[in-house]
């Protein structure tokens, strides 16, 4: 299956892609982690993203386009994948479209989570990721049994670099400005299905889950 998580950033894309990727044994392909990883390891993509990652904006297309269709060519996207924080703007949505006709392949379904603004600015500004494994948790909701350290590997969290108020509410504008019109571009194409993401982790993981069939 070949699904693409849209959503405001922090209507819980990660978290349930990562629930999604246990259950249908196919890979989460998040380009703000795949940034992430590069920002962390110095490589020259990384110092391109960060400047672009650290005050809210997108980083640009080509760049973010390259990154994808590289990846989607790896032998383990062969049965399917789950796409994270991809497409963001029209002209990725039609990168990808290009992408999948020259793979022989077709989307299947694109879920939009929906989570009203001010819970969006509650979970960003409570969220700690955990340097090691990636686990997430958040500060009141799913805090880790020993504060600032992972339950999972034991590692420390840390809070990201553009999960401050002030970053959050620009990347808030960014979603509605650029990539809230995919909703409308796959509702056209038939593709859509809209997600209550209101609730606990496990009630939206329901609705995923139905949605899908
Ligand atoms: P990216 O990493 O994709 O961030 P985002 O889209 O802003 O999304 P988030 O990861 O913040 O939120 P999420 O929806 O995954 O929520 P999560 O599950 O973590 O992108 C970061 C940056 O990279 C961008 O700003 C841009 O610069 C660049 N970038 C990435 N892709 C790009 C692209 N395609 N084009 C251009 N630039 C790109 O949950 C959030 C918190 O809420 C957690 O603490 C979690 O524990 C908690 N939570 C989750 N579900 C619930 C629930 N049901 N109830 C209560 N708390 C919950």
């Amino acid at each position: 299956m070949r699904l693409i998580l849209l959503g405001p950033p922090g209507a819980g894309k990660g978290t349930q892609a990562k629930l999604l990727t246990g259950r249908l044994g196919i890979p989460q392909v998040s380009t703000g982690d795949i940034l992430r990883q590069a920002v962390a390891h110095g490589t020259e993509l990384g110092r391109e993203a960060k400047s672009f990652m650290d005050r809210g904006a997108l980083v640009p297309d080509e760049v973010v386009i390259g990154i994808i269709e590289e990846r989607l060519r790896k032998p383990d996207c062969a049965p399917g994948y789950i796409l994270d924080g991809f497409p963001r703007t029209l002209p990725q949505a039609e990168a990808l479209a290009r992408a999948l006709t020259s793979l022989h392949a077709s989307m299947d379904r694109v879920l939009s989570v929906e989570v009203p603004e001010e819970d969006l600015v509650k979970r960003l500004t409570g969220r700690r990721v955990c340097r090691g494994c990636g686990n997430m948790y958040h500060v009141d909701t799913s805090p880790p049994r020993k504060a600032g350290r992972c339950d999972t590997c034991g590692d420390s969290l840390y809070q990201r670099d553009d999960d401050k108020e002030e970053t959050i509410r620009h990347r808030l504008r960014v979603y509605k400005e650029q990539t809230q019109p995919l909703v409308a571009y796959y509702e056209r194409l038939g593709l859509l299905e809209r997600i209550d993401g209101r609730g606990t982790v496990e009630e939206i993981s329901q609705r995923v889950h139905r949605a899908l069939g």
